[in-house]
């Protein structure tokens, strides 16, 4: 294995944010991570898995030994009247898979067209955006344990996954590295176009029956018209989850802000819109030095540069405090962070 010290890990953490590796080495295949985790020498050792970086914040030097899976490969394993089932590698970069689908007809994903990170850390955060949830074509994943470095076979079932939530993020966390993801795309796709957005984009556009094609440009276009491009500014996504009230909290909220969005989310609870939260308390498009809240879309937080990952945890805390103070609501961050 090639063994990297004392490395920047800036390039690998779509924030952007320089925090260095003293050990770093990537790996292309589960035997690969098999034979780490096997290795006398790093049994002591912490580890840090790292796909796309697209949903951690670093907030300072880490002194574990970090792993970039880069493993790459689509391959179809099975076929039946309905479905393709796809086996996909860990590093294989999201959207590449996402455009891969559409160009074969492979229906199911294309409503998640231009998520940043790796098809390894989707059921991670069961990924969802515009309507879609990965768990919607998930099949099943293999993962190696990190202990025994037994290559494990997890069903949809087993992987639980909630609202950016897996078992691997809960009960699970830090045991298991997935290789694989086993995909289940339908043959006789008819595209989800229910999303708001979707519909009002598409008819823009002026196409009235989308394909897949045209879905997959619908998302990427308001995508790109709300989301900062972490290659022009670091960032990670959604900083918070939306969070999940008591419909009694969401009706006397409801008096005060008519206007504030909600969406069922089973009985008794209301999910909201953060950003809508966080913009009301008045931080979109706040900044404070390197750092700030990104102007379209309050429930990004965003680093113009020279930065520390310390900043973004400091306005996180400051933004967490006012809207608790405001609205009573705890705001949980969606975003791993890393000390
Ligand atoms: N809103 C505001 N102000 C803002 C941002 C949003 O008023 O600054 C309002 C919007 O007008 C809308 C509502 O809040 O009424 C929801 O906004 P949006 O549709 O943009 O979605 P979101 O709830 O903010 C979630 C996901 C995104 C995903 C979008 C689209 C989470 C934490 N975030 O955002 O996922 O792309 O829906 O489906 O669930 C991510 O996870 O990193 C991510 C970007």
């Amino acid at each position: 294995m090639l063994l990297k010290e004392n490395v920047s890990l800036a390039p690998f953490n779509t924030f952007g944010f320089d925090a260095e590796a003293r050990f770093l080495t990537e790996v292309n295949s589960a035997e690969e991570i098999q034979q780490i985790i096997l290795d006398p020498q790093w049994q002591q050792k912490q580890l840090l898995i790292l796909g796309g970086g697209s949903n951690i914040l670093l907030t300072g030097p880490q002194d574990k030994l970090v792993i970039r899976i880069v493993s790459k490969g689509i391959e179809l394993v099975k076929e039946d009247h309905d479905f393709y089932y796809l086996e996909v590698q860990a590093g294989e970069i999201w959207d590449d898979f996402v455009l891969y689908c559409v160009q074969h007809q492979y229906g199911g994903v294309e409503n998640l067209s231009l998520i940043p990170g790796t098809v390894g850390a989707a059921p991670m955060q069961n990924i969802g955006a515009y309507g879609a949830e990965i768990r919607q074509v998930f099949d099943h994943l293999k993962a190696v344990d990190r202990l025994s470095g037994e290559l494990v076979r997890f069903s949809a079932e087993e992987c639980r996954f909630g609202y950016r939530e897996s078992v691997f993020k809960t009960t699970l966390k830090d045991k298991y590295i997935i290789a694989s993801v086993t995909f289940r795309l339908s043959k006789k796709h008819q595209p989800s176009i229910e999303y708001g957005d979707i519909r009002r984009t598409l008819a823009e556009m002026g196409i009235h029956e989308p394909d897949m094609k045209a879905v997959r440009e619908a998302v990427m276009a308001i995508r790109r018209s709300k989301l900062p491009d972490p290659a022009q500014i670091g960032n990670s996504g959604s900083f918070f989850k939306n969070p999940v009230i008591s419909a009694d909290q969401y009706t006397q909220l409801k008096e005060e802000f008519p206007e504030i969005p909600g969406y069922p989310a089973g009985e008794g609870q209301v999910k909201v819109a953060a950003g809508w939260i966080i913009e009301k308390a008045g931080w979109k498009g706040y900044r404070e030095g390197n750092v700030g809240v990104h102007d379209r879309q309050a429930l990004v937080l965003v680093h113009f540069g020279n930065g520390h990952g310390k900043e973004v945890l400091a306005l996180s805390d400051k933004i967490r405090k006012s809207v608790w103070d405001k609205f009573g609501i705890e705001l949980t961050p969606e975003v791993n962070i890393l000390t």
